[in-house]
């Protein structure tokens, strides 16, 4: 018990010296969840079944646990994450993640609550691009535009399950996909993998892998909405948010870039410094809904942004390896949809930060690359760290 303690101890310290946190008068804490489970608690990475698609395929659902009590739950279909229970300051868990209870809801029409995005996340415009001459013509699923992947992207495939189980001090499951040549447009064979990993110091990793036979383009994210509070509590526009950029892409009516990469400095795009979502909310058309191009410039794991929610004292830090993040929150959401639990998801009742290449990016030489070459290996990397602040 009292070794148990020192680590818990030791742990909240590397947390605190890792996140940098400039909270004034903030302790931090690790979460401990208090459930039944407390005794039970462990490491753990389980299966079972979530049901079949129409055409009768197999999904599974997975479950990885870690010993303050998280628990993250991955489907093979879409390999979306279903959802994500993390204590509050109280110790109390509470599902952070938008999304639908059961497989149904997945295999409809829903706004990628929590999918993996392929091969392209956000849009590209007018549905086409050019490699080296050759024109590819693409879906055009948002109006002219082309959007995360397209009509079936890899959001609505069921990937196959390669690696299960506790490895280290992390739960993993590993999943993969074949994305065949021409498949929504896209050249290459594409093979796939992503892998979730809930550590035991409290982060979900998500790392992703790829290798193509021909040259194509890649850009994949995860498209969880998160409301700190609990999903389906209500709007997102409480929780206080950093991102570290103080630029964006700046978009034309279609929301493709138009090539500017504008300062945020005096703007209502301005998250440099922690300012609540909602705070000027009001003053952006439709809602956030832009890339962030991060200070980091990408390649190499840095802290792209940093929310906190005040009533339930979570905590959550992206770091990633991409050069941009789509902030998003959740404009499109108005009543529509019920979700987990029966809750009705309404306007701003998640935001997305999905790491990403920026959007458009297969047509504007300027920014950074996102051609994937043949014998190169597409590998990047996404954390989500979680802890809480005490009042
Ligand atoms: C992304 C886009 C939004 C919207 C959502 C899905 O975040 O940037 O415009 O398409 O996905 O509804």
């Amino acid at each position: 018990m009292k070794a148990r303690v020192w680590i818990k101890l030791v742990l909240a310290i590397a947390v605190i010296s890792m996140s940098g946190c400039e909270k004034k008068g903030a302790t931090v804490k690790k979460p401990e969840a208090k459930t039944e489970a407390k005794e039970i608690r462990q490491m753990s990475a389980n299966k079972e079944s979530f049901g079949k698609t129409p055409d009768g395929k197999q999904v599974d659902l997975y479950t990885l646990t870690n010993t303050s009590g998280i628990r993250a739950r991955i489907t093979s279909f879409g390999a979306i994450l279903v959802s994500l229970e993390v204590p509050d300051r109280d110790g109390n868990l509470a599902d952070i993640t938008l999304g639908f209870d059961k497989l149904d809801g997945y295999l409809g029409v829903h706004p990628y609550f929590g999918a993996i995005v392929g091969r392209y996340a956000n849009r590209i415009g007018k549905a086409a691009f050019k490699l080296d001459g050759v024109e590819y013509k693409l879906a055009a699923n948002n109006d002219v535009n082309h959007l995360h992947g397209g009509i079936k992207g890899f959001d609505k495939v069921v990937w196959r399950l390669e690696d299960l189980g506790v490895k280290g001090a992390g739960a993993v499951v590993k999943l993969s996909y074949i994305s065949e040549d021409g498949e929504e447009g896209y050249p290459g064979n594409l093979a796939c993998s992503v892998t979730y990993t809930l550590t035991e110091d409290d982060k979900l990793e998500i790392s992703y892998e790829a290798e193509t036979d021909k040259k194509t383009v890649l850009n994949l994210t995860n498209h969880s909405y998160f409301n700190l509070a609990g999903q389906g509590t209500g709007n997102i526009l409480g929780h206080e948010l950093m991102i570290n950029a103080d630029k964006y892409t700046v978009v034309d009516e279609g929301l493709i870039p138009t090539g500017e990469n504008r300062s945020v400095k005096g703007t209502p795009m301005d998250f440099t410094k922690p300012m609540t979502i909602g705070s000027r909310i009001g003053q952006v058309e439709g809602g956030y809904d832009h890339n962030y191009v991060l200070k980091s410039g990408g390649g190499t794991l840095a802290l792209a942004a940093k929310v906190y929610e005040p009533t339930s004292g979570r905590v959550m830090e992206i770091h990633t390896d991409q050069p941009g993040v789509q902030f998003y929150t959740g404009n499109f959401l108005d009543g529509s949809v019920t979700g987990k639990a029966g809750k009705v998801y309404q306007k701003n009742y998640g935001f997305c930060l999905e790491t990403q290449h920026f959007p458009d990016s297969p047509n504007k030489p300027d920014f950074p690359s996102v051609v994937l070459f043949p014998g190169q290996l597409y590998s990047t990397e996404t954390v989500f760290q979680f802890y809480f602040f005490i009042k």
